[in-house]
């Protein structure tokens, strides 16, 4: 077994429909109602969860939306870099990773209602890349938003190349 599988065993992860592998490792206990979040939260949400999240190599996360702001935290493995593309149309990339002082970080900030994705860079060290990504309010898949392909192509026409890359359908 390559050390992705026996890290995904290991942390008893599941597929993520975005692609890749998670497990989620917190879940406040409280909840905020959905009446005292702003009007885009349709339903109750814990305060904030927590999760691993791996890519293997060649993988990627294909683009979505999220209503919260998500913070990625780099643990492990290959370098991963972020694509963002805000509402305003701008493209953003993150290089996270843990080689600090060659224009890599370990903690990104992916704003709110952004379009974003992620992909491994090229490594022959590791065959994965781990993540964690925490959010507040909590995570929940009815504000979570895996987009189509043609839906941003209409939006974004001027991502195309990032756009056909990232999205499966
Ligand atoms: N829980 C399930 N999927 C996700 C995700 O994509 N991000 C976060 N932060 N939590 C999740």
């Amino acid at each position: 077994m390559n050390n992705a599988d026996e890290i995904i065993k290991y942390l008893d992860m599941s597929k993520h429909p975005e692609g890749g592998y998670f497990k989620e490792t917190y879940r406040s206990g409280e909840t905020i109602k959905h009446q005292y979040l702003p009007k885009r939260f349709t339903i109750d949400h814990a305060f904030s969860t927590a999760i691993y999240f791996l890519l293997k190599q060649g993988d990627f996360s294909a683009l979505h939306t999220i209503k919260q702001e998500e913070i990625w935290h780099f643990y492990s493995g290959t370098p991963i870099d972020i694509h963002m593309i805000h509402p305003d149309g701008d493209y953003e990339p993150i290089h996270l990773g843990n080689d600090i002082l060659n224009g890599e970080i370990p903690q990104g900030i992916v704003p709110a209602g952004s379009v974003f994705g992620a992909t491994v860079c090229d490594n022959s060290k590791y065959d994965y890349s781990l993540v964690g990504c925490t959010v507040a309010p909590g995570f929940e898949f009815e504000d979570f938003t895996l987009h189509k392909k043609d839906e941003l192509l209409e939006r974004f026409a001027q991502h195309r190349e990032l756009i056909e890359s990232l999205t499966r359908e």
